[in-house]
């Protein structure tokens, strides 16, 4: 074994020889390098500094094997919380949680009660009510031969559990929105409908692809893959539900309800199904249905009787964070024709117009969230997350108020608008050289032989080392916003709707929040036409999974709305590439 150490000497981890450094630091706890590119040695975004026999060196963590003792600079791994959006808004459902209690006193001179007697008390109809958990009926035998009061736990007709004495204000539930990128998960009180706590961390699975494609290429590439994949995600929601239930003051044991959104993908992984079918036309999901199992089952630490209800997803890429979004948000309004989007490696969106509903799913590649930009990093503290280009050069916020690493996906969404508007970017995407007499002039320099936008010098940055926009991430988001704007065209063509008479667009997930409608247009991530009818929702795939822990109907309107979605397919068809090849301009800027 060989010891892995930080810069202060201090033992982090015990290494077997020839382990992948990545998988160690990650097995350590420690924050997990970003590795875009799943590992293949292709985006350098896993670059850490260690020093292996000998001096300090920056290797790629994914491409080096332990072969002997190693200290690591622990403070350049990214070590900081990944900055999660967890606050959506939309309408609240009816409180009536999928899972009740119900007290039953002790009967005055009674000494026993058996099954069918507490059906009646409970209002179950006996002949369905057989328990299916046997340690439910040797409750109850102790409970009525020592004549106790108890609180029987239910959901639907089912008797879940039995608790000793009047547990009736403590009965708690969790609502997860698995993300690609981030997970967030909401500890609510099921008695009153309260939120009591919310935990939320970056998706361990980044460290094996920071789109679904890589990570379904890494589940299928052994059997070994599909479980990696499986034990870091269920590990990241035990500790999810620990922290929350520690920040609220609550036992785990009595959480008997879980309720989980994420795309399809995510889907598969956490179930440790095999997400081949997803990769590959017609790229099928194994099934579209809800989903309800016991926890406990699935490997979560709450309650052994707690159930687990995934919401019911459309297609192999509008999932049950779409559906979430959806009962989160009022689109019934027959007066309105609403657009309904969220954003990340993937853009989701929702056409709905009458009784109608279209949804399509476009792949953006992980440019949106900066991960797989020259300089780009996560929404992370030492970020820059927003831009401006004037007269007096360049001034940008970074996050965490501290000096900057890298760029994230708002960030350089907001660094290209300005670019535009500085008028440093062509309609075609080309950086362009300003005159000699511009003062922006010597902020555009060559960086490996091609044209770079200088933002934050070597010296004034956290690591040394500039920060720059390159040519290359120019395109990258030119494909990216070519992705979201050629979906969003071919499913409003597919409804027979024109562009001017979408009344609302709600613009939902994180990356929404750090946007103005001026800069969507600017890009061109949007008819421009569209930009004053943006409303931000922020999390609204999370707030729909609290609706259907609060609210059991909810569960019936995401199964009946899942069946009323047209999925649009995008893949193979002809018009979709010519719509995009236009949308690569930037058509917001004019004649040079
Ligand atoms: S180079 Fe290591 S994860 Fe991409």
């Amino acid at each position: 074994m060989y010891n892995i150490k930080d810069v202060t000497g201090q033992k982090l981890v015990e290494v077997q020889p020839g382990e992948l450094l990545l998988n160690v630091l990650v097995r350590a706890g420690l924050m997990p390098p970003d590795s875009p590119c799943g590992g293949k040695g292709l985006c350098r975004k896993c670059l850490v500094k260690i020093r292996m026999e000998g001096d300090w060196q920056e290797v790629l963590a994914c491409q080096t094997r332990v072969i002997s003792d190693l200290e690591i600079d622990i403070a350049r791994l990214g070590a900081q919380k990944q900055v999660c959006v967890s606050e959506g808004s939309g309408q609240r459902s009816q409180f009536n949680p999928a899972v009740c209690k119900v007290f039953i006193d002790k009967l005055p001179g009674k000494l026993t009660l058996c099954w069918e007697e507490l059906c009646e008390q409970a209002g179950i109809p006996v002949q369905q009510a057989i328990p299916e958990n046997i340690k439910v009926l040797r409750d109850l035998a102790e409970f009525a031969r020592h004549s106790a009061s108890f609180t029987a736990v239910i959901a639907g007709q089912e008797v879940l559990a039995l608790e000793a004495g009047n547990t009736l204000t403590e009965m708690y539930g969790m609502a997860f929105d698995i993300g690609t990128t981030t997970v967030v998960g909401y500890l609510l009180d099921l008695s009153s409908g309260r939120r009591l706590a919310t935990a939320s961390t970056l998706n361990p699975q980044v460290q094996y692809g920071a789109d679904v494609m890589t990570r379904i290429t890494a589940a299928a590439e052994n059997s070994a893959g599909l479980s990696r994949l499986r034990d870091c995600i269920i590990e990241c929601v035990n500790q999810l539900i620990l922290e929350a239930a520690q920040s609220a003051a609550v036992s785990k044991d009595a959480i008997y309800d879980l309720v989980f959104v994420g795309n399809p993908s995510m889907q598969h992984l956490f179930f440790g199904i095999q997400p081949a079918g997803i990769g590959l036309a017609p790229y099928q999901p194994i099934l579209r249905s809800d989903m309800l199992y016991r926890a406990v089952d699935i490997g979560l630490t709450v309650n052994a009787a707690a159930q687990l209800y995934w919401l019911p997803g459309v297609s192999g890429f509008v999932g049950a964070d779409t559906i979430g979004m959806l009962i989160s948000q009022p689109i019934d309004d027959a007066e309105q024709v609403t657009i309904a989007l969220d954003i990340g490696t993937n853009g989701e969106m929702v056409l709905a117009w009458k009784d109608e509903l279209w949804a399509c799913s476009t792949a953006a590649g992980p440019a949106f969230e900066g991960a797989c930009m020259a300089c780009g990093m996560r929404a992370q503290p030492g970020a820059i997350d927003k831009v401006i280009i004037n007269g007096d050069g360049v001034q940008y916020r970074v996050i965490g108020n501290v000096l900057p690493r890298g760029i994230c996906g708002s960030g350089i969404i907001n660094a290209i608008a300005a670019m535009i508007n500085a008028g440093l970017i062509d309609k075609s995407g080309r950086l362009l050289e300003p005159a000699d007499t511009n003062p922006l002039r010597e902020l555009v320099v060559k960086r490996a032989g091609r044209g770079a936008f200088l933002l934050v010098a070597a010296d004034q940055t956290a690591d040394g080392k500039e920060i720059v926009i390159t040519q290359e991430d120019i395109r990258q988001l030119q494909l990216a916003k070519a992705a979201i704007v050629s979906g969003l065209k071919m499913m409003l063509k597919q409804a027979g709707i024109d562009v001017p008479a979408v009344t609302k667009v709600v613009f939902a997930g994180a990356f929404g929040l750090f946007l103005t409608s001026e800069n969507v247009g600017t890009i061109g991530l949007l008819p421009e036409s569209l930009c004053d009818k943006i409303v931000y929702v922020g999390n609204a795939a999370g707030f729909g999974a609290e609706n259907a822990l609060l609210s059991k109907q909810m569960r019936q309107v995401a199964g009946e709305i899942a069946k009323r979605v047209n999925y649009v397919e995008l893949a193979g068809r002809p018009e979709f590439s010519d719509i995009f090849i236009g949308e690569l301009y930037f058509s917001a800027v004019k004649a040079q």
